[in-house]
């Protein structure tokens, strides 16, 4: 009777409504605002009670949030981290409180046992597919290549770097000429973009444009045609999230090529949420999602149709 009593305990205690912290960085992209609106469906159809936080692009509105969801006794946090350093600390306080923590699609560079597990993609692979793709397209022709980084200091801008750097090793006729961060945005991608173009002969000298974002990508498009050149012709445009307006451009031939981020990071992080508090499963330390390239050829609009039923 007791241990029937004592298993009916355990089992009744996993559909107890959880409390689950979200320390969300902002929304400077169409690919944030998604995981956003993905973030708050999986919760709901989970049951769980999410308790929402925008950062403001700003590290210390987020360690401020997860010092508060620790003051609440929340059961779990969720954290995508702006940029990759300093969090020891708020983690150490979070791991002494007993609370899990998740890393969503940003990598941080503290010690990984300090949260439970990073759901994400990889996103130096994400950087050489680029680079890979445009090695393919050019050839031996000379191409002058500028980048718009993403965040300065956060894992994606630093990693994509260096992944589209290997992607383009060995092939001397291809240049990366300007490289400077549009910190995510439209805005700032084509605000920087138009300072490329000036500097490079109006953008004649310019062969093709990488950007760590589509949503950068789109703002840097306007700013070529503004220029009075053909963006995914006189400069092709390769860019990382494949969110459904870098689709359109791609119908329009307007972009060439991105590599998706899958924007439902949640439904995995929930689940090994899930798994480690009802039933004791550790998960690994990384859980990774898919990087696929999608070019011109991929149907574009049929893509984008898709993508818009999906938290976009
Ligand atoms: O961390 C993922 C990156 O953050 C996305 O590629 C970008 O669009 C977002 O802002």
């Amino acid at each position: 009777g007791a241990s029937i009593l004592a298993s009916m305990t355990f089992f009744s205690s996993a559909v107890v409504a959880q409390t689950i912290g979200f320390s969300q960085i902002g929304s400077e992209s169409g690919w944030r605002a998604a995981e956003t609106t993905l973030t708050r469906q999986e919760a709901e159809k989970r049951g769980i009670d999410l308790k929402f936080a925008d950062a403001q692009q700003k590290q210390e509105n987020q360690i401020r949030a997860i010092r508060s969801f620790i003051a609440q006794g929340v059961d779990a946090i969720l954290l995508a981290p702006v940029v990759a350093t300093g969090w020891d600390a708020v983690l150490k306080e979070a791991q002494e409180s007993d609370i899990p923590v998740v890393l969503l699609d940003r990598q941080v560079d503290s010690s990984d046992d300090l949260y439970l597990t990073a759901v994400g993609s990889d996103l130096h692979h994400e950087g050489v597919v680029a680079g890979e793709w445009l090695v393919g397209e050019v050839g031996d022709k000379e191409c002058n290549v500028v980048e718009l980084q993403g965040t300065t200091g956060s894992s994606p801008a630093i990693k994509r770097k260096a992944g589209f750097e290997e992607g383009i090793a060995g092939h001397d006729n291809i240049k990366i000429v300007r490289s400077q961060t549009g910190d995510f945005t439209r805005a700032k991608g084509k605000e920087v973009m138009e300072s490329f173009l000036k500097a490079e002969n109006g953008g004649k000298n310019i062969c093709a444009l990488y950007a760590h974002n589509d949503d950068m990508a789109v703002g840097a498009i306007q700013a070529i045609k503004e220029a009075g050149l053909k963006p995914g012709s006189d400069i092709l445009v390769v860019s990382i999230d494949a969110v459904p307006d870098i689709f359109q451009a791609m119908a329009a031939g307007e972009a060439n090529a991105t590599v998706e981020l899958t924007p439902n990071m949640a439904g995995p992080a929930f689940d090994a949420l899930a798994a480690f508090m009802d039933g004791g499963t550790v998960p690994p330390k990384f859980i990774q999602t898919e990087s696929k390239l999608y070019t011109q050829k991929d149907d574009p609009m049929k893509v984008y149709e898709e993508k818009k039923g999906l938290g976009y």
